[in-house]
This record gives structure tokens, C-alpha cells and sequence, in this order.
């Protein structure tokens, strides 16, 4: 009976978390990048709870957006929204009725999931400000043009604005810059949105998930030669062929592994976006992950850096 005391506020906190207050009927979901990946898996998934799901597409007449159609109940609504343009998150507002469902209809729109995205990997001295800038448009400025959009009718429903981060945004390593420098401002925001939103009832849980990159379509595919023809004489002299070799294996030796499927963190937005109680951020990476993840931003800087230094790897490059 000790035990039972002992282990009580934790299961009353794991009754809590798990307590799903939505069954989707009535409840109205805007999910963005449901081409392909976690937006495409989730916006299937919450057809099938019964939510009236308003599928943002980039491509809606592609074979994403079309196999969506093929696969969902009439309550799924696939919507053009490329989360760049301001003129079609201002079309996607006006969408007040959908045959018998509609943002203002029912219960309002419940959730907004910014899940699109996109990624690409490169050294910061071999990229152009304008590899910078699209990144950060689409990571960063399109979920907080989505936000800035559709925040009104979440907040009048007291719901969630749920951001698809990731570990980048408070890892860093070789390679991956831009997209940092986009996550960690998506982060920034959705952090202070959480703290604004708190007196009005709307959660803002962030999902993190580490590598799924052979289970949806974010990665990048190039090769060394790509990389190559792309520098300048003076980088390709400082750069050399050898070092771009090797950045390009360390990099598609890190794409070979990950998840294979993206069910966990499937489960964790629908956690976020159904669960009376989400989590502030939900961490996906393995077991095995798990602890160096957690522990990483507390490393000292000097160790943290250590992991990931390619000299040390290869010394016989003349850096
Ligand atoms: N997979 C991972 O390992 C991983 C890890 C951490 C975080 N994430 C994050 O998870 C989110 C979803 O990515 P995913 O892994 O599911 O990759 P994905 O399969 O490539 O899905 C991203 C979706 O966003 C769409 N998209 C791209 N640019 C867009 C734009 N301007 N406007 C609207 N939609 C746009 C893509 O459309 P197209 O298919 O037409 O390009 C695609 O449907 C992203 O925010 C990503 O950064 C992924």
C-alpha cells in the first residue's frame, strides 16, 4: 500500500496526460504540408476520429493531396496553402462553409498543426543568403503567418496551436545551419505564444522529433558533386573535393538510420492536439537517445562541440 501512495500522483498525472477529451466529432483541425509525412499520416488519422480536417496542401492536385481524398471521409477538405503566400492563407480564412462544416461552424476551429516544412543540409560557408532565407521562410515566417491567420478562431475556441519543431532547435551539428537557425526561432515563438495564450486557455504544445527521415520525404537527396559544382573556384581551392566527400558520408551515414515509420510522433500530435492535458514539448528520438538528447543542452560547450568535429574523424585532412 506504500507503494500505491508513492506511485499515485504519478499515475494520477499519467491519467491526466492520457485522458483524451476530444473524440474529433465537431472539432474542426487545420493541418499545414499534408502532401506528404507526418501532415499527410495525421490528417488521415483525425478523419478517422471523426474530426472535420482542413488538409493544407502545397500541391492539391498532386498525388499527395489526391491519395488524401481517395482515403478520407467528405469531412477532410484539402486546401491550397502554400504557408509562403500571404493571399492564400488569407483564401483558406475565407473558407467559412465546407458543405456542412466550416471554421465557424460547430465547435470553431479546435487545432492549427504548422507542420510544413522543409529542410536541406549544407555548411554554412558553402550556402548563399538566399538558401537562408527560403528555409526560414517556410520553417519559421510560414507558421507564424499560419499563426497570425487562424490564432483568432483557436483562441475563440479555447484550443491548440501545436508547432512541429525538432531536436534542431536545440542541437546543432555539422551541416545543418539554416535549418537550425529556422527551428530555434520557431521554438522562440511558439514559446512566447505559450506564455500570451496561457489566460486564454489555448495550449501550445511543441512536438520534437529527432531522425525520421526514411519515414517521410524531408530529406534532401543531393550528392558530393552536387555540392561541388555549386562552390566557387576559391571554395572549391579551400574546401578541397576530399572534405566535401567526407561531409557528404557523414551525412548520408546519419540518413541510413532513424525511424522507419512515423507512428510516435503520429501519437504525440494527436496527444497534443485531443489530450486534456498535452505535454509542453514532446521529445521523439529512441531509447538509446534519449539520455544524450535530454542532457545536451546542459553540456559544456567545449564537449558538446567535440562530437561532431570531422577533423578528428579524418586527420589526415590539412585543416
Ligand atoms: N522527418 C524528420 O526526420 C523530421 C524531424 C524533425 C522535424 N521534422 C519536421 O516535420 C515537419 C513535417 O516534415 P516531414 O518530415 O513530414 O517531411 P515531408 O514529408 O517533406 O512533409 C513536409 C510537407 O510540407 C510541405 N511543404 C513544403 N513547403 C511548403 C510550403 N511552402 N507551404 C506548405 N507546405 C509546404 C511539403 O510539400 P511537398 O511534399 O510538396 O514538398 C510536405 O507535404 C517539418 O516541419 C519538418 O521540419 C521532420
Amino acid at each position: 500500500s506504500y507503494l500505491y501512495i508513492l506511485h499515485m500522483p504519478r499515475k494520477l498525472m499519467s491519467s491526466c496526460r492520457s485522458n483524451h477529451v476530444l473524440d474529433g466529432c465537431g472539432h474542426a483541425v487545420l493541418i499545414t504540408g499534408c502532401d506528404s509525412g507526418f501532415g499527410h499520416h495525421l490528417a488521415r488519422c483525425l478523419d478517422q476520429k471523426g474530426f472535420v480536417v482542413f488538409a493544407g496542401c502545397l500541391s492539391p492536385g498532386g498525388a499527395g493531396a489526391q491519395s488524401l481524398v481517395r482515403q478520407s471521409s467528405s469531412n477532410l477538405k484539402i486546401l491550397k496553402l502554400d504557408v509562403t503566400r500571404d493571399e492564400d492563407l488569407q483564401q483558406a480564412k475565407k473558407m467559412k462553409k465546407v458543405g456542412s462544416v466550416g471554421f465557424y461552424c460547430l465547435s470553431g476551429l479546435w487545432a492549427v498543426v504548422s507542420n510544413a516544412g522543409i529542410s536541406d543540409w549544407a555548411e554554412i560557408e558553402w550556402s548563399t543568403i538566399e538558401d537562408f532565407q527560403k528555409m526560414v521562410d517556410v520553417n519559421l515566417f510560414g507558421s507564424i503567418r499560419t499563426s497570425i491567420a487562424f490564432l483568432p478562431l483557436v483562441h475563440a475556441s479555447k484550443g491548440r496551436m501545436v508547432f512541429v519543431s525538432s531536436i534542431f532547435s536545440f542541437f546543432y551539428c555539422l551541416n545543418m545551419g539554416a535549418y537550425s537557425v529556422s527551428k530555434r526561432g520557431l521554438e522562440a515563438f511558439a514559446d512566447c505564444l505559450r506564455v500570451e495564450m496561457a489566460s486564454f486557455g489555448v495550449k501550445v504544445p511543441i512536438i520534437q522529433p529527432g531522425n525520421f527521415g526514411q519515414a517521410t520525404n524531408i530529406l534532401k537527396r543531393k550528392t558530393a558533386l552536387d555540392i561541388w559544382n555549386k562552390l566557387d573556384d576559391e571554395k572549391k581551392r579551400i574546401f578541397g573535393r576530399e572534405y566535401i566527400d567526407l561531409a557528404n558520408d557523414y551525412f548520408t551515414s546519419t540518413c541510413r538510420v532513424g525511424f522507419k515509420d512515423t507512428d510516435p510522433v503520429i501519437a504525440a500530435m494527436l496527444h497534443a492536439v485531443t489530450s486534456a492535458r498535452p505535454k509542453h514539448r514532446y521529445l521523439l528520438v529512441s531509447t538509446m537517445e534519449m539520455f544524450f538528447f535530454s542532457i545536451f543542452p546542459f553540456l559544456p560547450t567545449l564537449l558538446a562541440d567535440a562530437v561532431f568535429s570531422l577533423k578528428d574523424r579524418k586527420p589526415k585532412l590539412s585543416f
